[in-house]
């Protein structure tokens, strides 16, 4: 159990790496991984240091208590020019790679142009290989708008504090019914892909959870052995079996899923830009459903706007004794570089149900 220190909770005070820098890892998650025999808790997230953009990539930090964070660095870095293939980093990450296929990842790592949110990592014990999936946004030839491309990305590599190799970014699964009510993507745009998370369930199967038909509904996939792309082929996926539809026409957004006493929970928010909005939890027996709607799990004063918080992750820190941590975004649209992170330990009560009190300067004690 970590130690007797302090999480400011919904105060939401700066947090720090050791060397004093603000921690830039927004939009993240947090878990442990045994690398090289020591386990570690390791934080993946967002790189806002530039604000919005030019786009900082994916970083990482890590501890051994959850309060002392070493800076790993990018992890997945971003790119000034296709030029950039040629510097030594690039070149020892990707290789020599011909110009269309320069060409094919640029259009993600242009970091003048693209957007690259709420990165998530899990590890493969079959491939040995770390597999991060991200929401992989913004303006590309055919679609000026910072939310119009509406892909995942995915990149792998042998240990999490990287150097991660990009793969490609991917429209994934649709229902396949084209007079069906799409939002404002529309059937040119099915599969879009905007909020995600993933999920790793007990027998090594691995989810993709993400926001689809213009954010209006939450589908929740399986993905292949190797975790780097959907378990069945797009085009002929079966709906209810590969990949499920939840909440239909709700606009949920900010998924956090997790695992306590055989049940699976899910924390979501609602679709406000940087604006946070009241959570919502759902309750079910098996990763991709049914789910059932439990309502806001926070009780106390400032629910309104999740104490002005929007959900990232939820960390498993002692499974065994139901210490689980809620992990979530103050942004700054103002600032977004000095965007906080709230923290707050989960309460389960009977017929699973779930609270998130509203505490600051808390321990685990
Ligand atoms: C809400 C999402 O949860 C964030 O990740 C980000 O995409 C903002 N919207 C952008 O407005």
């Amino acid at each position: 159990m970590p130690d007797n220190k302090t999480f400011s909770g919904a105060a939401g005070e700066r947090m720090y790496d050791t060397k004093g820098k603000l921690i830039q890892a927004h939009g993240g998650q947090i878990q442990k991984f045994t690398v090289n025999g020591t386990k570690r808790w390791y934080w993946i997230g967002e790189d806002k240091t530039d604000g919005y953009r030019p786009c900082g990539g994916i970083h990482m930090y890590s501890s051994s208590d959850l309060f002392q964070w070493k800076d790993e660095g990018v992890i997945l870095r971003t790119m000034d020019t296709i030029e950039d293939f040629m510097l030594p980093y690039f070149k020892q990450t990707y290789g020599d790679l011909d110009r269309i296929e320069q060409k094919r990842l640029f259009v993600d790592l242009d970091r003048q142009n693209c957007v690259i949110e709420r990165p998530k990592i899990i590890y493969n014990k079959k491939t040995g290989k770390y597999v991060i999936w991200f929401h992989a946004d913004g303006r590309c030839p055919g679609s000026e708008g910072d939310y119009g491309k509406a892909k995942a990305g995915v990149a792998i590599a042998d240990s999490p504090t990287g150097n991660f190799r990009f793969l490609g970014s991917y429209k994934l699964n649709y229902h396949n019914d084209p007079t069906a009510d799409y939002g404002f993507d529309g059937w040119e745009n099915r599969g879009s892909v905007r909020d995600m998370n993933l999920f790793l369930d007990k027998d090594d199967t691995a989810y993709i959870i993400y926001s689809s038909e213009g954010n209006r509904t939450t589908y929740i996939s399986k993905l292949n052995d190797a975790y780097t792309a959907l378990a069945a082929e797009r085009d002929t996926a079966r709906e209810g079996i590969d990949f499920t539809r939840n909440f239909i026409g709700a606009y949920k957004e900010a998924h956090a899923m997790f695992h306590y006493k055989n049940k699976y929970y899910l924390i979501q928010s609602g679709c406000t830009g940087w604006s946070p909005n009241p959570a919502s939890y759902a309750v079910a027996d098996c990763p991709m459903g049914p789910w059932k709607e439990m309502g806001d799990p926070c009780p106390d004063v400032g629910k309104e706007t999740t104490y002005d918080s929007q959900s990232a992750c939820v960390i498993p820190v002692e499974e065994e004794n139901g210490i689980y941590v809620y992990m979530g975004d103050r942004w700054n649209e103002q600032d977004l570089a000095d965007s906080r992170y709230v923290w707050l330990p989960i309460q389960f009560f009977p017929d699973s149900r779930i609270a998130l009190p509203r505490m600051e300067n808390w321990t685990f004690n």
